[in-house]
């Protein structure tokens, strides 16, 4: 089967190649799924840069690609919910991560039955920026109808999914976006839209319940001048939280090296009165069976920036890399 690999750490364009391997097998526990269509995050990138290399190290070469939507074609020993000619979507472990190919083995955990009114390659838009929302929003801060967040980037894969969700659990919600993309994040249903081009989000006149930090830098501190006293600033892309390293039962050296990469967020959350907090998304096909039972509702829509060919990858790499997609990158692989 051809599946594309990434060979070193560095530029995806010259570490990211199509390869002929051996099909997988489905073990106990695992599906075999006939990949129709993945979908690209920032994240993929970033794993061939190196810059999660002193998180998670692979064995090179190595697969690639976290989101997937197909059919199953075989099951292993064990697998009890799912049968050959399943349709399916599913988001991959950080150890099992190979979606940018034609088939793939999976844990029966990570997969859930794909939203019955969407085709492959618009499932394969949702798996895991709707995990990532539902993770952060929902067992982490434990969001209420009613609240107000400011999410940033809500034109982004994470943005235009949280905007839909938070709208359907009957949020008020603000995004940042560019003047460009003003009208389109309205459209997904946002009460207020600041166009960063425009006006800064920090002298809206405004303050939140919870604030969605997807962009990091400065404005993870910088988001606790618009938070409530009590509030959250929720991030995906600041330091880690320091609960982090008691979560994954970390050592002293790495709780010490949170505690400093975290001070300047800490001080500025002591400051606001409010609370930080940080998390990595996980596999669940428990909650994509949730999610798509929303998307099935009609209540969230996936939004596709652009598809791409198989053997355009590369193209679709650096397509998001510029960092202006508006939602997600599909790569149809059938
Ligand atoms: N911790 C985790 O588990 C986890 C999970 C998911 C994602 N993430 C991280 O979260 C980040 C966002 O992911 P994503 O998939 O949403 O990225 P993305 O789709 O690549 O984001 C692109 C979008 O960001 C918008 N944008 C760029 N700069 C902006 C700014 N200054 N203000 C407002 N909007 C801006 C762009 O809009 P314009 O073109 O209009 O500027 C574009 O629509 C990434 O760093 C990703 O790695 C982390």
């Amino acid at each position: 089967m051809r599946a594309y690999q990434f060979t070193g750490y560095g530029p995806t364009s010259s570490k990211v190649v199509l390869t002929d391997l051996a099909a997988p097998v489905a073990q106990r526990g695992e599906v075999l799924i006939e990949i129709h269509a993945a979908s690209l995050n920032p994240i993929d990138y970033k794993i061939v840069r190196g810059d999660l290399k002193r998180v998670v190290s692979y064995k090179l070469p190595h697969r690639l690609g976290y989101d997937l939507s197909g059919v199953v074609t075989a099951v292993g020993e064990g697998v009890t919910r799912f049968k050959s000619g399943d349709e399916v979507y599913a988001r991959t472990s950080g150890d099992s991560i190979g979606s940018f190919a034609q088939t793939i083995a999976l844990n029966q955990d990570y997969v859930a039955m794909k939203p019955s009114n969407l085709p492959h390659d618009q499932a394969a838009a949702l798996p895991l920026v709707g995990l990532t929302t539902v993770q952060g929003l929902v067992d982490r801060v434990h969001v209420k109808s009613g609240q107000s967040i400011l999410i940033h980037a809500g034109s982004g894969g994470v943005g235009t999914f949280a905007v839909q969700y938070c709208k359907h659990l009957g949020m008020n919600v603000t995004a940042t976006t560019s003047s460009r993309n003003a009208e389109f994040v309205k459209s997904l249903g946002a009460d207020r839209v600041i166009a960063y081009d425009k006006e800064n989000y920090l002298d809206a006149g405004q303050t939140y319940d919870v604030v969605y930090d997807t962009l990091g830098g400065a404005v993870t501190s910088d988001s606790f001048k618009v938070v409530k006293r009590g509030g959250v600033v929720l991030s995906l892309s600041g330091p880690p939280d320091r609960g982090f390293p008691e979560r994954v039962g970390a050592g002293l050296v790495v709780r010490l090296a949170v505690w400093m990469m975290s001070r300047k967020v800490y001080a500025a959350a002591k400051q606001a009165g409010a609370s930080y907090c940080w998390y990595l998304t996980e596999p669940s096909g428990r909650q994509l069976t949730d999610i798509a039972k929303i998307v099935e509702s009609g209540a969230i829509k996936p939004v596709i920036d652009r598809e791409f060919p198989f053997d355009r990858l590369l193209d679709a790499l650096t397509h998001l890399q510029s960092g202006r997609a508006r939602g997600k990158i599909v790569l149809k692989v059938r």
